[in-house]
């Protein structure tokens, strides 16, 4: 009985070297140009041409990108890269998170700037993808009409957009609620955090393995370069990264984080022009799994 088992793990051996052979022979007599590059996209995760092209841009060449999109020269508006930017992170969502008969809430968190700008956006595209997101918006600006405009179209799609007194933690339960998307602060962020964002990210963090954190373009809390550097620090199990991820994309943990590149703003000639990853996008998606 024991020899007969042995002569399977001995078959067994036998087999998996085999094909350990057989892949590394591949490997050595795959010269030809096609095999080649057959091998190398299966091999690697970079599929572009220009192998010097790079996935982090720094923080100064993102700042540099967005001027230029809204210089003189392109003219996008703020308001057309925010409504890609939302419908990048609610295709996200979509892929990450499928609402389900029964469990179909999305809380999103939105703070006063841009990042919450995105959110609010987010949260409309939710709603059409059909979920049930319910937005809190504890400081709202009143720097720009747009916001308010932002929130109006929630009204009309019938999302709750919750205010700063209202109970918005009864939404952290995972029985009702798929994910939280973060929409605090994002590229700007300067410590220290203050109230009541505070709070709330302590809140978060608290139930972040329960309720997945979907982080759009930086966590909150987290640096643009450094990366984590507020106590306790969000670690979202999806990382929406804009136009191109910038340097603190270097402390995602890949077992703990499924990071996508989102917001489709520039053509294939301008990211290699500035020297970044013309990312692959295929069809009609807003987004690219990294
Ligand atoms: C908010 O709602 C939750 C769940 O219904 C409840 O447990 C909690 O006490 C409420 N918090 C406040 C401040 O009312
Ligand atoms: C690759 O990118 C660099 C940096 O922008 C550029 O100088 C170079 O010409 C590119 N090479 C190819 C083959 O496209």
């Amino acid at each position: 009985m024991s020899s007969r088992r042995g002569s399977r793990v001995y078959n067994c051996v036998v087999v998996v070297i085999c094909i350990a052979l057989f892949i590394r022979l591949s490997v050595i007599f795959c010269w030809t140009p096609y095999c080649k590059s057959v091998l190398q996209s299966t091999l690697s995760n970079d599929h572009s041409s220009n192998m010097s092209s790079l996935r982090v841009v720094s923080s100064k060449l993102a700042a540099q990108i967005d001027q230029e999109l809204m210089g003189p020269k392109i003219g996008f508006t703020l308001q057309q890269l925010m409504e890609l930017a939302g419908l990048s992170v609610a295709e996200a969502v979509q892929r990450e998170f499928p609402p389900a008969a029964t469990r179909k809430g999305v809380l999103i968190v939105a703070g006063p700037g841009n990042n919450g700008g995105d959110g609010l956006v987010c949260a409309r595209h939710l709603k059409l993808f059909g979920y049930d997101p319910v937005v809190y918006y504890p400081k709202r600006s009143s720097r720009t009409e747009f916001y308010g405009q932002l929130v109006k179209q929630l009204d009309f799609f019938n999302v709750p957009v919750l205010s700063e007194t209202e109970n918005w933690t009864q939404y952290l339960n995972p029985d009702r609620t798929l994910c939280v998307v973060d929409a605090i602060f994002g590229f700007s962020f300067k410590p220290p955090m203050r109230e009541p964002f505070a709070e709330i990210i302590k809140r978060l963090h608290a139930v972040q393995e329960s309720v997945p954190i979907v982080a759009v373009d930086i966590p909150t809390g987290w640096d643009v370069d450094a990366g984590p550097v507020e106590k306790p620090h969000l670690t979202p199990k999806v990382f929406v990264s804009l136009t191109a991820p910038k340097p603190c994309t270097n402390h995602i943990d890949p077992a703990k984080t499924v990071h996508y590149v989102g917001g489709r703003f520039i053509p294939q000639e301008f990211a290699q022009q500035h020297g970044f990853e013309q990312f692959d996008y295929k069809g009609v998606n807003q987004i690219l799994k990294l």
